[in-house]
């Protein structure tokens, strides 16, 4: 890869099936500038490890994550599972030395987490170092994210900052890359698509699981007739994704109170069927042709194991672990 090419970094949890918020808030963006960027996009399965704690779930979800990825187009070689980078968690422990506790406190997605029920584990309440840690030693010049991911963005700049001014400038500092249509999609119930708030519609669902899913969108009680507001509709917020062609029509449709709920989620179902079948399609084939998932990816393993390598050195040396 051209070494002008700016640096494009992200990762998603397997913590459970990727949804259409993953897609439209993250993925879709990897595969669009791969090209312009060299990549790196990780299963981020250690992250993956602040949730997902029943044996065997989270084996197959990486693997179902990795396939997930390949079946939108992504390129095995951008690809690669954290756990194969070790010296991302060690450069977590560094950090962990350079990031108070106050400081930490202050991450939104912990306390939403914990308010949700998860237990107050050390690793949860470290997860923006590691992510941090993950971001920096590749050099990120960019970082694709949803808007919920923000924060964690700036504390990798803000702990690339403390760093350089210790040691030297060694960190690039990362930007993150949010798309304000797409920076929050949201689940049926109207609420943040979330794989933790059972409201998601999977990327590759099936037909009938999403007929199902998208007549349960909740709405208020208007009728047919009744004029209604697309911008605080959880169905019109899924045609603006879906619905490309129709958008405009089913936008005045819904401001002179020419279309009910039913028809619009009708139409949305056409419209998310028409998207997913393709996707599924695909990814059945690369389900059967690539039995052995890792091997696959063994190119995307092997680019940034060197990049982190490298980096990783420089790391020890500035801050006197090797000598
Ligand atoms: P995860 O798996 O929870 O989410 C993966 C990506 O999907 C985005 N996303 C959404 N975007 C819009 N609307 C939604 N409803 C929605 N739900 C999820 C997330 O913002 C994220 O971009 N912490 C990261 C994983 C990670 C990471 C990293 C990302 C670990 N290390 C380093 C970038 C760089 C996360 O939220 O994963």
């Amino acid at each position: 890869m051209s070494k002008n090419k700016k640096v494009l970094v992200s990762g998603i949890q397997p913590s459970g099936t990727l949804h259409i918020g993953n897609y439209f808030g993250a993925m879709k963006r990897f595969v669009e500038l791969q090209e312009e960027y060299e990549s790196y996009i990780s299963i981020v399965n250690y992250h993956a490890l602040t949730s997902v704690l029943e044996q065997g779930t989270l084996a197959e979800n990486t693997k179902n994550a990795i396939i997930d990825h390949l079946a939108i187009g992504l390129k095995p070689d951008t690809l690669f599972l954290q756990s194969d980078i070790p010296e991302v968690t060690e450069l977590a422990w560094i950090f962990n030395n350079l990031v108070t506790v106050p400081y930490l406190s202050r991450a939104v997605a912990y306390k939403e987490k914990v308010e949700r029920g998860l237990e107050a584990t050390v690793g949860l309440f470290d997860y923006p170092v590691l992510m941090a840690a993950y971001i920096l030693i590749m050099d990120a010049d960019i970082v694709p994210v949803g808007q919920d991911q923000k924060q964690h963005v700036e504390i990798a700049r803000d702990i690339a900052e403390k760093f350089n001014n210790r040691y030297g400038e060694l960190f690039t500092l990362p930007n993150a890359h949010i798309l304000k249509d797409v920076a929050v999609v949201p689940g049926i119930d109207g609420e943040k698509m979330s794989k933790s708030y059972g409201n998601t519609i999977p990327l590759f669902a099936k037909d009938d699981e999403i007929e199902k899913l998208v007549m349960k969108i909740v709405t208020d009680s208007k009728g047919e007739k009744e004029k209604k507001d697309p911008a605080t509709d959880t169905v019109f917020a899924l045609h603006v994704l879906f619905s490309a062609e129709e958008l405009e029509d089913i936008r005045e449709r819904y401001k002179n109170g020419q279309i009910g709920y039913k028809e619009s989620k009708e139409i949305l179902i056409k419209n998310i069927k028409t998207f997913i079948a393709p996707l599924r399609t695909e990814r059945e084939k690369i389900a059967r042709e690539n039995k052995n998932i890792l091997e696959t990816i063994q190119q995307g393993r092997e680019r940034a194991q060197k990049r982190a390598r490298e980096k990783m050195k420089k790391v020890r040396e500035v801050i006197g672990i090797t000598f």
